[in-house]
């Protein structure tokens, strides 16, 4: 009797308490992913993921990694900064971690990005910083030249050279054979579009670190396509 009692008891449970697994494991991860992470002062969700929120909360490449407060992607192996992410219309705005305080980085270098899963949001746009060209006496020819001059540092030491940096109307008008002959790198590097204007108008004050601060737009193309369960559970990648 005692025995038959149990039999059934443990047919009961079973019936009544079994839970498949994997819609526990479902539950755990929402659970998880709903939490955004919060670095500095921002928090950080769908589609990115990292700290405290698992890779499985977000989308491959959208690693982000707080450092020191500061948030970081790395992107096509360049760490950006990230300044604002503004979720509906999927947009981030980040700036080149190199030039954050420094002009010229040992590392200078384009924008680049992996177009797989980014894009430059519509008021992205280039503008071209010249390295270690010669120093030449003012003189008329150069006088537009001389607006757009940029120091490595404050304590600037080699007397030898210039940096430069340009939009791209401003190049149409420079001297191109003598930027032919400066010897560094000559990078693009991206910016809003209203910071170009903000050169145009006060090229004097502008200065390169400053200017690229201000960051620029990405558009992040974790779409939905990529994303139906992710939508099924209301925006929690699982
Ligand atoms: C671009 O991103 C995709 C998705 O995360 C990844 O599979 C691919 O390896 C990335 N490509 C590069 C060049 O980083
Ligand atoms: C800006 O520069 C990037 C490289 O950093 C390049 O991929 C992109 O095509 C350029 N955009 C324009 C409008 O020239
Ligand atoms: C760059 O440094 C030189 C020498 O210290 C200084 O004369 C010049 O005004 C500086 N230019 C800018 C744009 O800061």
């Amino acid at each position: 009797m005692d025995l038959l009692l149990s039999f059934f008891f443990i047919i009961i449970t079973l019936l009544f308490v079994h839970v498949p697994p994997s819609v526990l494991a479902i539950d755990d991860k929402y659970e998880k992913c709903s939490a955004p992470f919060r670095c500095g002062n921002m928090d950080i969700s769908y589609p990115f993921w990292g700290g405290d929120r698992e890779e499985y909360c977000g989308y491959p490449g959208f690693k982000v990694d707080c450092n020191s407060g500061v948030p970081e992607i790395t992107i096509a192996d360049r760490i950006y900064r990230i300044l604002e992410i503004i979720n509906p219309s999927k947009k981030v705005i980040v700036a080149i971690q190199d030039y954050w305080d420094n002009n010229c980085p040992s590392n200078p270098g384009n924008s680049p990005l992996n177009f797989t899963i980014f894009d430059y949001s519509l008021d992205t746009r280039n503008i071209t910083l010249y390295y270690g060209c010669p120093r030449r006496s003012a003189n008329e020819q150069l006088q537009v030249l001389l607006l757009y001059q940029f120091n490595c540092s404050t304590d600037e030491t080699n007397t030898d050279t210039v940096n430069y940096f340009f939009t791209n109307n401003v190049i149409l008008s420079a001297p191109i054979a003598y930027l032919e002959t400066c010897t560094g790198r000559n990078v693009q590097v991206s910016v809003f579009g209203s910071t170009v204007e903000y050169i145009k108008r006060d090229p004097v004050s502008a200065n390169a670190n400053r200017f690229l601060r201000y960051g620029f737009g990405l558009q992040w193309k974790a779409n939905n396509d990529m994303c139906v369960r992710c939508e099924e559970s209301n925006g929690v990648w699982i």
